[in-house]
């Protein structure tokens, strides 16, 4: 089969880094990046550090509103598609090059795959909720990540095609996390101890964007008592610089600022920390994975398993409401299995061979 990966953004790497490896011993795979993220720090790293082969394309589309970016990005694959005549589009996730690589497969002749399929958070406003109600309703194969994943895509209508994986980056935890125990130096580098910080990241734009809600995050990690270190996404140092926010943590005693740091440090300061704040959708599974406690800087989820297991509390972005909750030291409830069992990618590559022999 020859399969046309498409990534963008850093959670793309990840998910893609487990995948590419196991589609690469059956099928031929050619790896386009879009260029939605772009510096080094946000892109390159990963690569090197997680040995994804070269991208065969780098659309180079970079930063930009989302009709702009989106239409880009659908223009200058559409080319790479034609060229190349995959057999099968993948994509991974929610973002804006999901959905183009989506638009542009759905119009051509080869099949949509989707990873992490079935993921809802019924919230309408947020733009990767449009990103992955499309890119479903587009797919010709669904890769749930749960049972309760392929339920919301049956509940819309969505039957044929849909697999229950489990999740790749469970995949890409349990492959990296001895090595990061092992090799990651960035608890000395930060002069932090495990078991004595918070994990902090935030970067989606319902709390960039509303200075109210950032103010509300800030003002709660700046409450924490003990240290929190805080890798600041591009988008996030931009809102805090323009809203004068960014002196207030910068200025705390107890925030540590560091720039987005490589997957290896990240899981390794996720694995050390006493707990994380975080508005990802990727780190509230993570942190479920590595055993950290989970605070969402969100009004909902898609990852809903992890809050129904009392593993990850929904926060919001109220100063007063995050404080108590970094506080808050009930025991954590014994740990369900969610998402699978670590074979996420072998199941998607055995569904894509199946696939193929139909
Ligand atoms: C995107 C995804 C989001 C995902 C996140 C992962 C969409 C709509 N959003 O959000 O779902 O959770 O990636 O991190 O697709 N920037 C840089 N350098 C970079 C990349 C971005 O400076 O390498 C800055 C630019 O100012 C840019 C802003 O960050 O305008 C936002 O980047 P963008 O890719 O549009 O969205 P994210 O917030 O990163
Ligand atoms: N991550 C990282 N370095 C950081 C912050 C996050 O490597 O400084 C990783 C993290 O381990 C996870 C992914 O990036 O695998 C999550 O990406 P992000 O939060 O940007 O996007 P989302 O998951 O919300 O789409």
């Amino acid at each position: 089969l020859k399969v046309l990966s498409v990534v963008g953004a850093r959670p793309q790497f990840i998910k893609a880094f487990p995948v590419s490896d196991a589609l690469r011993r059956d099928h031929d795979e050619v790896l386009v990046h879009t260029g939605q993220h772009y510096d080094e720090s946000m892109s390159g790293v990963f690569f090197d550090e997680l040995d994804i082969p070269e991208p065969d394309y780098n659309l180079g589309v970079g930063s930009g509103g989302h009709a702009a970016q989106t239409a880009e990005m659908m223009t200058r694959l559409d080319a790479v598609v034609a060229d190349e005549a995959p057999d099968v589009v993948l994509v991974y996730g929610d973002t804006n090059s999901t959905l183009a690589a989506a638009l542009v497969a759905a119009k051509r002749d080869p099949a949509l795959a989707h990873v992490e399929a079935g993921l809802r958070s019924h919230n309408w406003e947020m733009p990767e909720e449009v990103n992955r109600v499309l890119t479903d309703h587009c797919s010709d194969l669904l890769f749930a990540p749960s049972e309760s994943a392929a339920e919301t895509l049956a509940a819309e209508g969505i039957r044929d095609g849909v697999s229950v994986t489990g999740d790749v980056q469970y995949d890409a935890v349990l492959r990296v996390r001895e090595a990061a125990r092992e090799r990651s130096t960035i608890l000395d580098g930060l002069d932090l101890r495990d078991g004595e910080y918070v994990l902090a990241t935030v970067h989606r734009a319902a709390n960039t964007d509303d200075r109210g809600r950032l103010e509300g995050i800030v003002e709660g990690l700046a409450s924490s008592e003990l240290p929190v270190v805080f890798p600041v996404h591009p988008r996030t140092e931009g809102a805090l610089e323009a809203s004068g926010l960014w002196s207030r943590l910068a200025d705390a005693e107890n925030v540590v600022l560091v720039e987005p740091v490589g997957y290896l440090d990240f899981v390794r300061l996720l694995d050390g920390a006493e707990r994380v704040a975080t508005d990802s959708g990727g780190v509230q599974k993570e942190a479920f994975y590595l055993d950290t406690r989970c605070l969402t800087l969100r009004d909902e989820t898609e990852w809903t398993e992890t809050v129904d297991a009392g593993w990850n509390t929904l926060v919001g972005a109220d100063a007063t409401a995050i404080r108590a909750a970094l506080a808050d030291d009930d025991p954590l409830p014994e740990k369900p299995s969610l998402y699978g069992d670590g074979s996420a990618a072998e199941r998607i590559v055995a569904a894509l061979s199946e696939y193929e022999h139909a």
